[in-house]
């Protein structure tokens, strides 16, 4: 019996020391978490999440930009180049669909997929247990917060709590709209306004709270050529899904630059001269919306209050 509770503390220390070893860059002392939440975002930040400790969700999620990367498309591990923009990670409660092909459809879901995936973190889920349970910090986290060991369903429980608190309503168009301050709300975004929902035809698909009804247009940014991600045709496997992609929210867009699933715009400006226009652009796309038929025919002032508009659906925090 004592020589049992010597072999098991002594293959603990062993343990310990290995972890150690392997996770050089996580024997910093952590913060102890008070809530499932602040758990998630200790895990949100950490490369422990990824093969050889190289990136964290933070890394292509930053928050400086609203949760989103500055890039057109982002690194991951060994700086392997990803396929698509990355999307801000805010505003995301509620929705039903995640990714631009929307194969996700609850948060808890999706936080796995990133984790796994080979362009993205490139570690086994079950390796991130393993790591979370032998981490002299982490393992009591997991118990106190959850009453047991880290397992898959936990840390995605607590990733996917931490990105449902990043939401944001401090906006200028937010505040004009509840009578909160009617001052930040410019004559011209109040004009864009108008653009938006009428001439620019952009309310007939960016509608609802955060700007998307969470349903799957084909704005023309696929020609099956050299332009061909097919979006939610790999998921669907439904021909009328070609070239489709999910109508992404438009919270905090001045900041989440550049844009659309392959960040081809690099401002807000190329984007709307882009629905002006979506030939002069790309002139043999393939299944585009009906809406998007004939050219809207914007003057210049009309393109820059629709900017305006879409500047005042930041918030104020990211604004400098
Ligand atoms: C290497 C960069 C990278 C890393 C690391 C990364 N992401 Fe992402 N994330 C992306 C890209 C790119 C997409 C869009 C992929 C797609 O739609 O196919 C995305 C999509 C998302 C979305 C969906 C947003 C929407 O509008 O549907 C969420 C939420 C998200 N990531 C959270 C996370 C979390 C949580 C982690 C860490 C566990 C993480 N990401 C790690 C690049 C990254
Ligand atoms: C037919 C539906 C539809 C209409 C009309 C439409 N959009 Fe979009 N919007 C989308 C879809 C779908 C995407 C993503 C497309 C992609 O990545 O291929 C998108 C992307 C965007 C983006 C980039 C978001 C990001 O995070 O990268 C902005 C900004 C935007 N739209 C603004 C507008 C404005 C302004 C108008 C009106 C002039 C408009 N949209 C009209 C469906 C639409």
């Amino acid at each position: 019996m004592i020589k049992l509770i010597f072999h098991t503390s002594v293959l603990s220390i062993i343990l310990i020391i290995s972890s150690c070893s392997e996770n050089k860059t996580v024997t910093k002392q952590l913060k102890t978490p008070t809530s499932i939440e602040e758990l998630g975002e200790l895990l949100f930040n950490d490369s422990l999440l990824s093969r050889g400790n190289q990136v964290s969700c933070a890394s292509c999620h930053k928050a400086q930009y609203a949760f989103a990367d500055n890039t057109p498309v982002s690194f991951g591990v060994d700086s392997s180049k990803g396929g698509r923009n990355s999307p801000s990670a805010m505003n995301l409660a509620g929705h039903n669909f995640y990714f631009w092909d929307g194969r996700s459809e609850t948060l808890e879901d999706q936080t796995v997929g990133p984790i796994e995936n080979p362009v993205e973190m490139d570690i086994p889920l079950s390796e991130v247990v393993r790591r979370l349970n032998t981490h002299p910090q982490y393992r009591q986290f997991f118990v106190s917060l959850f009453g047991h060991q880290a397992d898959k369903q936990s840390i995605a429980i607590a990733i996917s709590t931490y990105e449902n608190s990043l939401s944001t309503s401090n906006t200028a168009f937010d505040n004009y709209m509840n009578g909160k301050d009617t001052t930040q709300y410019t004559a011209a975004a109040k004009r864009g306004r108008n653009i938006f929902n009428v001439k620019g035809k952009c309310f007939d698909c960016h509608f609802g709270p955060d700007f998307t009804a969470d349903q799957f247009k084909n704005i023309g940014i696929f020609n099956g050529k050299d332009i061909n991600d097919s979006g939610r045709f790999v998921v669907t496997r439904n021909l009328n899904d070609i070239g489709r992609f999910k109508v992404p929210g438009l919270r905090n867009i001045a900041v989440t630059a550049p844009y659309m699933h392959d960040g081809r715009f690099k401002t807000l400006k190329e984007v709307i001269d882009y629905y002006d226009a979506p030939d002069k652009f790309i002139s043999n796309s393939i299944n585009r919306d009906t809406l998007l038929k004939k050219p809207l025919a914007l003057t210049t002032q009309e393109k820059q209050d629709l900017e305006a508009f879409l500047v005042s659906l930041t918030d104020k925090q990211f604004i400098k």
